[in-house]
């Protein structure tokens, strides 16, 4: 039978020690960037997007240290969306991953910087693979701008900032930022290590819904871990949302509302996968979101 724990805990040792080999390392000029963006790589983040895209890669054709790469670059970029989102500016939040956040640890500017860095470096590194037919060569990083850029991240971020659970059209508008803040980027992960491990149109639409649904239900769970979870588990400061009054599925719906919806979410990722074959770890994954205290 398949063991979700020792199968995530390898994968993260593989995304870890290949993320240790390709970043430039603490000593790099100017020390103080390269510490930074060290710190906030290696705070002990779930690597859960990178362990998607292995897992539809897998698929497919077995996953090498080659074929990571593009997932590392969705890793640093998820990271960098991570900073600027704790900013004062935005959510001002001190604590992530169980460590002072980096403009904490850092100052403003030098957490700015280091976020910046990071979003370039996972562009280099998407520009560094090529993705195989019958995908254009350059098909990454299309896959992490339309999901990390206006189309994607920034508008889920921009509508997240001004909205409020007393918003016109709070229903609506929950969806929008969750489809784009979170979801966008889990389903470019999916596609992205699917294309890497050769799937052809058909198999990546499949994959697209999958990780589509996963990605909103796993916003969805992390608006419910802000209300019902502890700081010290999720290593990041809970009812942060409801201090800032932030238009959260909980804010608009309600816990109970919140579990059932979080719940056909994932039946409906799991549903998606039906055409594919050998499809046990995506869906232990897609259930495990459901299960997660952090
Ligand atoms: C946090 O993402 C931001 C959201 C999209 C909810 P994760 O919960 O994947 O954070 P880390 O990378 O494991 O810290
Ligand atoms: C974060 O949403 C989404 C992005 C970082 C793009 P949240 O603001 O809910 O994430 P946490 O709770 O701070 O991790
Ligand atoms: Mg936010
Ligand atoms: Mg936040
Ligand atoms: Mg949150």
């Amino acid at each position: 039978m398949f063991e979700l724990t020792p199968y995530l805990e390898q994968q993260r040792r593989w995304i870890n020690s290949e993320l240790d080999r390709h970043l430039p390392d603490d000593h790099t000029r100017p020390e103080s960037l390269h510490t930074a963006m060290r710190y906030c790589m290696f705070s002990g983040g779930k690597r859960i997007r990178p362990i998607l895209g292995l897992a539809a890669q897998a698929l497919f054709k077995e996953p090498t240290d080659e074929t990571l790469l593009p997932l590392l670059a969705v890793e640093a970029f998820h990271t960098y969306t991570l900073v600027h989102d704790d900013l004062p500016s935005m959510d001002d939040d001190d604590l992530r991953r169980g460590q002072p956040t980096a403009h904490i640890a850092f100052g403003e500017a030098l957490a700015i910087l280091a976020g910046d860095a990071l979003l370039t470096l996972a562009f280099e590194w998407m520009a560094q693979c090529a993705a195989p037919p019958p995908w254009l060569p350059g098909q990454y990083g299309l896959e992490l701008a339309e999901a990390g850029g206006h189309r994607g991240i920034i508008a889920g971020q921009v509508e997240d900032l001004r909205a409020t659970a007393d918003s016109a059209g709070a229903d609506d508008l929950v969806e929008f930022i969750h489809l784009h803040k979170t979801a966008a980027l889990i389903r470019a992960a999916v596609r992205i290590g699917a294309m890497a491990g050769g799937a052809d149109h058909d198999a990546v639409e499949a994959l697209t819904l999958y990780g589509c649904k996963l990605g909103l239900a796993f916003q969805v769970t992390d608006d419910l871990l802000d209300e019902t979870g502890s700081t010290q588990e999720m290593g990041k400061p809970a009812g942060s949302d409801r201090r800032h009054h932030k238009c959260t599925y909980v804010a608009v719906h309600g816990v109970d509302a919140t579990r059932r919806r979080a719940a056909t979410l994932i039946d409906e990722a799991v549903a998606a996968l039906a055409p594919l074959p050998r499809t046990a770890v995506l869906e232990a994954l897609a259930r495990h979101v459901l299960d997660r205290t952090h």
